[in-house]
C-alpha cells in the first residue's frame, strides 16, 4: 500500500513536471503569436493547458490522500508540503492566467490577420499570465526531490533549502518576465524571436546554475568519502527515550550515563578461555574451482574446500572450538554464527570484534553453544562477495539430549551461484531420498542469498513450522499449502511424519530443483504449483509465556527507519539505503547498558525489502503494522520489512558488546545499511575502513 500510493504521488509529480514545462514555454511564447487569430487559438489552448495540469496535480493530491490514509504519521508526514506546492501555482494559473487569457480571447474575437499591437503583446507577456504555468513546473520538481530525500528523521535544511531554492527561482523568473513584459510595452514591438538565442541563454543559465550547485555538490560528494580509519565505537550515540534516560545526561564519552560505566573491551569478551573443548573443527578457507551435482563449475571461495561449507553440528551446552585457516583468500576471512548469541569476541565480524585472518594466518574461536536450533556460519569480512562465493555453510545446534534417534534431518541451505545458478546446498537438480513412511522429518531451510525472497513449498502431507530462526515455536498447528518465504539469512525448520505416499519440498516453480522424499526414493517434483498463501508468523502456534511482553516497561526505545534516499555515498551520487537518514559510518549506535530491555519500531519507508538481522540477541516481534502477535511467540534474528511496514520488536540487553545491526541483503549493509547496538562502557582496538585489512560488509 505504502510503495504503490508513493509511486502514484511520484509519477505524478513526474507527469505534472513534464507536462507544465511544456505549457510554461507555450505560455512564455504567447507573445510571438504572428496574427491575432494565432493568439486567439493558442490563448485557448493555454486554458486546455491549465485543465490538464489541475489534473495531474489532482492525481498527485489523491496520492497524498490515498498515502495519508492507508499510512501512519511517519510516512508523509515530512510529505505534507508537497501539495501545497503544486496547489499554490495551479490556483495562479486559475484566478491570474485564466482571466487574462480570457480577455486576450475577448479582444482578438474577430479572429483577423493582423499583427499584434502593443495591447495585445503587452496583455500577452504578462508575468502573471505566463508565470504561473512555469510555477507548476518547479513546485513539482522540488516535490519530487523530497520525495526522494529522507526528511524523517526531521531535517531543517533538507526541508528548507529547496523551498528557498524554489522562491527564488520564482522571484527570478517573474522579475525577467516583468522585465521583458515593459519593455515591450514601450517598445511596442515584440522582442525579435530568435528560438536559437533563447536556446543559447537557457542554455548559459543552466550552466550558472550547475556552476553554482556544483559547489555544495562537489564539497558533498567529497564529504561523503569513507575515512581510511573507521573506529566502530566512535559513531553518533542515540541513547533512545525510555525510563532509563530520565537519569542519563549527554557526557561525550562512550558512555551516556552519568553514572560511570566500567571500560570494557570487547577483546575481554571471549568465550571460555581455558577447557578441553567437547567439539572442534578446523575450517581451511581457499579459493577453489568447485563442481556442482550438475557438473556446473563454480569459481568458489571455500571452507574446506567445499560449497557450502561442511555442516557444523553440536549440542547445546557443549564446548566448541573452531580453527580457522586462511589459506589463500587475500581479501581475508573470518567466522560469524549466524543467530547464534556466542559472546562478543567469538562473533567474528573484521573491524569490530577482530582482525581479518588474512593468507597464511589462523584464528580460534572458542564458545559455548547456549541455544538449540539451526544457524548459519559465514565470513563477515567483506561479506557480500564472501557468502556470494561459497564462505558460508550451516549450522545445527541439537539440544543436549539430541534428536531423535530414528528422525531424518535435512539441511536445506539454497544459494545462487555465480555461473551455476540456484541449488540447495551443491545439489542444483533433484534430489531423491527414500524415508519409510512413519518417519519424523526435519526439514531446515536457510536462504543465503542476497535480493533474493526464496519460496519453499512443501507438498503431499500436512506439516508445521516447528521453529523461526533457531527458536521453537509453541504448539505450531498444521498447515498445508502454504508457501515458506524467506529472505536472505533467516531459517524456518518444518516439521511432518512420513506419509504413506511421496512428499516434494519445491523450490522456484518450475519442477527443476528440490527435494523428493517417497517410500520407494522415486518420484518427481510437480510441474505445476497450486497458488498458495504466504506463511504468516504472527498468527500461528498458541501463546505462552515470555520473560516480557508488549506492556513491559522498556528501559529503552528507538526508532530504526529504513528508506531510500539520494544522496552521495563514499565519493559518488547514488540512490542511498539509510537507517535514520544516514549511511555507515554516519549511522547512529543504539546505546544500551547490560540488563535493560529494549524496544525497537522498525519502520520501512523505503522501495524495497530490508531483513533487518541483529547480532547477538534475539528479538520477540511484538506487533506488526499496529498489530500485535497473537500466536506462539516470535523470536528472529533476522526479520523482513517489506516497503510500507511497520515492527515493533524488543530485547533484553544481556550480551555485553559492540554488535551489529545490518541489513542482510549484504550488497545494502556493503552500501552503507549497517549501524550498531552499543553497550555503555565498550571499547574495542580494532578498526576498519581503507587503511585497514577489514571490511566488514
Ligand atoms: Cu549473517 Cu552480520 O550477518
Ligand atoms: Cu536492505
Amino acid at each position: 500500500m505504502y510503495f504503490a500510493a508513493i509511486s502514484v504521488v511520484r509519477g505524478f509529480l513526474l507527469l505534472a513536471l513534464l507536462l507544465a514545462w511544456i505549457a510554461g514555454n507555450k505560455a512564455s511564447a504567447l507573445l510571438f503569436s504572428e496574427t491575432e487569430a494565432k493568439l486567439n487559438h493558442k490563448a485557448r489552448k493555454l486554458i486546455t493547458w491549465a485543465v490538464i495540469l489541475s489534473i495531474s496535480s489532482a492525481g498527485v493530491l489523491a496520492g497524498m490522500i490515498w498515502l495519508m490514509a492507508a499510512t501512519e504519521l511517519v510516512f508523509w508526514q515530512d510529505r505534507l508540503l508537497i501539495p501545497p506546492l503544486l496547489i499554490i501555482p495551479i490556483l495562479m494559473v486559475w484566478m491570474t492566467s485564466y482571466p487574462r487569457l480570457r480577455r486576450i480571447r475577448q479582444a482578438t474575437g474577430r479572429k483577423t490577420d493582423s499583427p499584434l499591437d502593443v495591447r495585445l503583446l503587452s496583455r500577452a507577456s504578462q508575468p502573471a499570465l505566463v508565470a504561473p504555468y512555469q510555477f507548476v513546473a518547479l513546485g513539482s520538481l522540488t516535490g519530487m526531490y523530497w520525495t526522494f530525500t529522507t526528511t524523517i528523521p526531521f531535517d531543517v535544511l533538507n526541508e528548507t533549502i529547496p523551498l528557498v531554492v524554489l522562491l527564488i527561482a520564482c522571484m527570478v523568473l517573474w522579475l525577467s518576465h516583468l522585465n521583458r513584459s515593459s519593455r515591450v510595452s514601450l517598445t511596442g514591438t515584440k522582442p525579435i524571436n530568435r528560438p536559437l538565442m533563447r536556446l543559447l541563454r537557457r542554455m548559459a543559465v543552466l550552466l550558472v546554475v550547475l556552476a553554482l550547485g556544483s559547489i555544495p555538490f562537489y564539497s558533498g560528494l567529497q564529504a561523503s568519502r569513507l575515512p581510511e580509519t573507521i573506529s566502530m565505537t566512535a559513531g553518533p550515540m542515540d541513547n533512545g527515550t525510555g525510563s532509563q534516560l530520565a537519569h542519563h545526561h549527554h557526557s561525550g564519552a562512550v558512555t551516556a550515563s552519568a553514572e560511570p560505566v566500567k571500560e570494557v573491551s570487547v577483546d575481554s569478551l571471549t568465550g571460555p578461555a581455558a577447557g578441553k573443548p567437547d567439539v572442534s573443527y578446523t575450517l581451511t578457507a581457499e579459493k577453489k574451482a568447485v563442481k556442482l551435482a550438475s557438473g556446473r563449475v563454480v569459481e568458489a571461495w571455500t571452507y574446506n574446500g567445499q560449497i557450502p561449507g561442511p555442516e557444523l553440528r553440536f549440542r547445546q551446552g557443549q564446548l566448541v572450538e573452531v580453527k580457522l585457516i586462511n589459506k589463500d583468500i587475500t581479501e581475508g576471512v573470518t567466522l560469524h554464527w549466524h543467530g547464534l548469541d556466542v559472546p562478543n569476541a567469538e562473533d567474528g565480524v573484521a573491524g569490530a570484534t577482530q582482525n581479518a585472518v588474512m593468507p597464511g594466518e589462523t584464528y580460534t574461536y572458542r564458545f559455548i553453544a547456549e541455544q538449540a536450533g539451526s544457524f548459519w556460519y559465514h565470513s563477515h569480512q567483506d561479506s557480500q562477495e564472501a557468502v556470494q562465493k561459497g564462505l558460508f555453510g550451516s549450522l545445527v545446534v541439537e539440544p543436549q539430549e539430541g534428536m531423535p534417534q530414528n528422525m531424518k534431518d535435512i539441511t536445506v541451505i539454497t544459494h545462487i551461484w555465480e555461473g551455476g545458478g540456484v541449488a540447495i546446498g551443491d545439489q542444483d537438480g533433484i534430489q531423491h531420498m527414500q524415508i519409510a513412511p512413519g518417519t519424523p522429518v526435519r526439514l531446515r531451510l536457510t536462504n543465503t542469498d542476497d535480493w533474493v525472497r526464496q519460496s519453499f513449498k512443501l507438498l503431499g502431507t500436512k506439516f508445521q513450522v516447528a521453529a523461526i530462526d533457531g527458536t521453537e515455536l509453541h504448539e505450531p498447528g498444521d498447515l498445508t499449502e502454504v508457501s515458506l518465504d524467506l529472505i536472505t539469512g533467516g531459517r524456518y525448520d518444518v516439521t511432518f511424519i512420513m506419509p504413506d505416499s511421496s512428499v516434494t519440498l519445491n523450490v522456484d516453480q518450475g519442477g527443476k530443483l528440490g527435494i523428493v522424499m517417497s517410500p520407494d526414493g522415486q518420484g518427481d517434483l510437480p510441474k505445476q504449483m497450486p497458488n498458495m498463501p504466504v506463511f504468516d508468523p504472527t498468527h500461528y502456534g498458541t501463546p505462552t509465556s515470555t520473560p516480557f511482553d508488549a506492556n513491559s516497561h522498556f528501559d529503552r526505545e528507538f526508532t530504526m527507519i529504513l528508506d531510500n534516499t539520494l544522496g552521495f555515498f563514499n565519493g559518488k551520487l547514488a540512490l542511498n539505503y539509510t537507517i535514520n537518514g544516514k549511511i555507515f559510518p554516519d549511522t547512529p549506535m543504539f546505546m544500551v547498558r547490560e540488563g535493560e530491555l529494549v524496544k525497537t519500531t522498525i519502520i520501512n519507508r523505503g522501495a524495497v525489502e530490508h531483513p533487518m538481522h541483529l547480532h547477538g540477541h534475539h528479538m520477540l516481534v511484538l506487533s506488526r503494522n499496529g498489530a500485535a502477535v497473537t500466536g506462539s511467540p516470535w523470536w528472529t534474528d533476522t526479520l523482513d520489512t517489506a516497503p510500507g511496514e511497520v515492527y515493533e520488536v524488543a530485547f533484553i540487553a544481556d550480551n555485553p558488546g559492540l554488535w551489529m545491526d545490518h541489513c542482510h541483503n549484504l550488497a545494502h549493509a556493503a552500501a552503507g545499511m549497517t549501524m550498531h547496538l552499543m553497550y555503555e562502557g565498550i571499547t574495542s582496538p580494532y578498526t576498519a575502513g581503507s587503511a585497514t585489512h577489514n571490511h566488514p560488509e
